[in-house]
């Protein structure tokens, strides 16, 4: 056991309570930023006047060679220290002496970890926009690729109208592009440093908090040391923001599923994506969509406990935010692998083009336009709406598509039908007319699509 508040205490820690609340197995995740902020530390306390430069160079020197030191494995970060400020501070003072013990002047470790929570989840930020952004790169590709593969557009999982696939991967596009740009909101509004906030009431030290912010990459320092030392609101968006992502994964992840079966086969997930069964030969399992579907639960989970956790929690710090990491870990690293495989898993998957077409020629798809094409003949909507019903009826009875009946069977119905309704109801014709821009036409996509370019080489 190795504590740095020893002084006042005059017995040992129970063994029991020191593992209880150490947190150096999950936190010493961030020993690069914990190592970047004592450097940023130093250097402004040498610039005021508080340490000397050569304090400053020994204890950077030193800092530096812990951190080469644990990124080449030579030094491990050992359950010995209490967490990772602790770890680093003892480390150094082991390796540069007494000096080391004027690291953490003017500093806690409440602005500390609040410093090191941001930088971590600021970097991760990044890494998940990335993602993100390849997730998007992906879909424009089967975009651009799939503008006339027809395929039925659902409502109530009941085949509604005639879509391309174009436009179904179009509607995750625009969700995960709102994902990204909660992102970059979260980063912008939490881009302002604590350090320098001390405990919970700034410091006595004459600190240059501008000059740390500054040096970390932050739009400037926090305004109020004790909001400083107890926010995690970051922590709750970028939780509620991975939420998010993983609600849009695990619905896409759904229509895979269903995509996928023997029933739709509209795609077929690629081998190296799929996992068999132990006793049924003939079985591919969609597990991957599976696990993204159920992995969605645990990030929920996450954004749950952290609300719950901060919900009592009085002025300043209280440890009970100790509990912000694991969760946002394993939250993090969760949705980053989702997001990867998933990308992976549809950028392989094949797309079985003509079974999407005949599905949504034979579900009715094109009865709108069934109707539609009476009304432009001045048949008024409602009575065009009862005509089309009894063509759906007559259709299922004989067990074949609008596009099947004869002419002579349509006139029996309604002798408004011409030979042209067989053009005015295939699925080019139904899709094409669909010309305002977010519809599936050819040329409201082509649009989108130039815009959704654009928007990627620009973000
Ligand atoms: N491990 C602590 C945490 O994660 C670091 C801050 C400790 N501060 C304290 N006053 N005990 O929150």
């Amino acid at each position: 056991m190795a504590q740095l508040w020893g002084g006042r205490f005059t017995k040992e820690t129970d063994q029991l309570v020191y593992n209880f609340n150490a947190s150096i197995s999950f936190d010493q995740k961030f020993y690069r930023q914990d190592i970047r902020g004592s450097i940023a530390h130093v250097t402004m306390l040498a610039k005021q006047g508080i340490l000397t430069d050569s304090e400053r160079d020994q204890i950077i020197a030193g800092l530096q060679g812990i951190l080469k030191d644990v990124e080449d494995g030579t030094l491990e970060i050992s359950s010995k220290y209490e967490d990772i400020h602790s770890f680093v501070e003892a480390n150094l003072i082991d390796r540069i002496g007494d000096v080391g013990k004027k690291l953490h002047t003017g500093r806690s470790r409440n602005d500390q970890v609040a410093l090191d929570m941001k930088l971590y989840t600021r970097d991760e930020i990044l890494e998940i926009d990335k993602l993100v952004k390849t997730l998007l790169e992906t879909l424009l590709k089967i975009m651009e690729e799939n503008l006339d593969t027809y395929m039925p557009g659902f409502t109530h999982l009941q085949k509604a109208q005639p879509i391309t696939l174009a436009h179904h991967m179009g509607a995750y596009f625009e969700m995960f592009k709102r994902d990204r740009s909660r992102l970059n909101d979260i980063y912008k509004r939490m881009n302002t440093c604590p350090l320098g906030s001390g405990a919970l009431a700034g410091t006595t030290y004459p600190l240059d908090r501008e000059y740390t912010a500054e040096l970390m990459e932050f739009d400037g320092p926090t305004f109020n040391s004790m909001d400083s030392v107890s926010d995690r609101d970051y922590v709750i968006e970028l939780l509620s923001a991975m939420s998010t992502i993983m609600m849009h994964l695990s619905r896409f992840s759904e229509e895979i599923i269903i995509w996928n079966t023997n029933e739709y086969r509209f795609v077929e997930i690629d081998d190296a994506y799929s996992t068999g069964s132990s006793i049924m030969p003939q079985k591919k399992n969609p597990d991957i969509a599976e696990l993204v579907r159920g992995k969605t639960g645990r990030v929920y989970g996450a954004l749950m406990s952290m609300l719950t956790t901060m919900k009592g929690i009085p002025l300043a710090y209280n440890k009970d935010m100790q509990e912000d990491k694991e969760l946002t870990f394993d939250a993090i690293d969760t949705t980053k692998g989702c997001l990867a495989l998933f990308t992976g898993m549809i950028a392989t998957m094949k797309f079985n083009n003509a079974v999407m077409e005949s599905s949504a020629k034979n579900g009715f798809t094109n009865a709108t336009d069934a109707a539609d094409y009476l009304v432009n003949h001045g048949v008024p909507f409602r009575d065009a709406h009862g005509i089309v019903g009894q063509l759906v009826l007559y259709c299922i009875e004989k067990n074949i598509s609008l596009d099947e009946m004869s002419l002579e069977e349509y006139q029996k119905i309604s002798d408004v039908f011409q030979d042209d309704i067989y053009e005015a109801i295939s699925m080019e014709t139904c899709v094409k007319k669909r010309v305002t821009i977010g519809a599936p036409g050819q040329d409201a996509m082509k649009k989108v699509i130039a815009a959704s370019k654009e928007y990627l080489s620009k973000n």
